[in-house]
């Protein structure tokens, strides 16, 4: 059997990203409005310190406007949900992304559900979820929705299909579950305590992995000819060096599936794109106004 397609995300992304800066442009000139997102970072992570950048920087590149408010580590509960209702009220601001995680002293449930829900880019609040799930328009989490955009791409009609979605995080396995039911595939959703998990993964046609686990998906659990779709960013040292690795074990998982997507440059670059793919919708359904079509 010959090798896997690599499902290419970072091309798939940086081209959704030239279209979405097309269409912001398109709807200045049309409707003179641009979209705005605001991030609120507390605290000092290095890691997040380094997204929120990156997400600043790709909405200013895609012509949106963008925002970062720091908050301080002790910043208590009430400051964080006081910039919350600022965002909320301000007019120009179309995207409002709380970067998790947040200091143990503020109840991140109680800031994302505080989030004005047609504002919410990252679709975390219970509004968006809900809609999401009783086929309502909603906002959908950037990662989930960048795995289905990248799953139609590769295989156009996703109807009758078997999938199985391996970790049922809020952020990732449970909304893309329900993307995929919406999408008529015959969902699994495993996690830890599913019995025999190689057996429920060897079922699938479109497989995802978003556990947080390197390489633990082998070869022999995957369909051949299978989709693969591997969310996991782990850091992992091999011989000496630090490497970044997905969920699935690629070399043998590539001899068996039809297609996969990489770690690095698989699932990981769509998580942004989408976002400012969400961040343009959420400006065009605030105001009732069509989305512009892609040049
Ligand atoms: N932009 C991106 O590409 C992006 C975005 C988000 C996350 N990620 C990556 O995706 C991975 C998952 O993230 P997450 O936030 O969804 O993680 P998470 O919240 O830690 O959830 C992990 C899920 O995996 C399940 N799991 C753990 N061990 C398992 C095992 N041995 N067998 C089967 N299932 C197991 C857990 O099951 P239980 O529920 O039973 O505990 C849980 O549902 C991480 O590597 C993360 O870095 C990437």
């Amino acid at each position: 059997m010959s090798e896997a397609a690599i499902i290419d995300g970072k091309a798939f992304a940086q081209g959704l990203r030239a279209r979405i800066g097309r269409q912001v442009a398109a709807l200045k000139a049309r409707d003179g409005i641009t979209p705005g997102l605001a991030v609120i970072l507390v605290g000092e992570n290095p890691a997040s310190e380094v997204y929120v950048r990156s997400k600043g920087k790709a909405t200013t590149e895609a012509g949106m406007n963008s925002w970062q408010h720091d908050l301080p580590a002790t910043a208590d509960h009430e400051t964080v949900m006081a910039r919350v209702a600022a965002l909320n009220a301000d007019p120009a601001v179309d995207g409002i992304l709380v970067q998790l995680p947040l200091p143990a002293q503020v109840d991140a449930a109680a800031v994302i559900n505080a989030i004005d829900p047609a504002k919410d880019v990252d679709g975390f609040h219970v509004i968006n979820v809900g809609r999401l799930v009783t086929g309502q328009e909603a906002l959908v989490a950037c990662t989930p929705l960048g795995c289905l955009m990248l799953l139609k791409d590769r295989l156009g009609d996703l109807k009758g299909l078997e999938a199985v979605v391996v970790g049922r995080s809020n952020i990732v396995g449970k909304p893309l579950a329900h993307l995929l039911l919406a999408e008529h595939c015959t969902v699994t959703i495993a996690h830890s305590r599913t019995r025999d998990l190689p057996a429920v993964c060897r079922r699938a046609d479109i497989l995802v992995a978003a556990v947080g686990r390197p390489e633990m998906v082998r070869g022999d659990w995957i369909k051949p000819g299978a989709t693969v779709i591997d969310v996991g960013i782990n850091r992992v040292e091999r011989d000496g060096k630090r490497r970044l690795v997905g969920d699935v074990a690629f070399a043998e998982a590539r001899a068996v599936a039809g297609a996969i997507t990489p770690v690095p440059g698989g699932v990981g670059p769509m998580t942004i794109a989408c976002l400012l793919h969400n961040t343009l919708t959420a400006a065009c359904r605030r105001r009732g106004l069509a989305r512009p079509e892609a040049a």
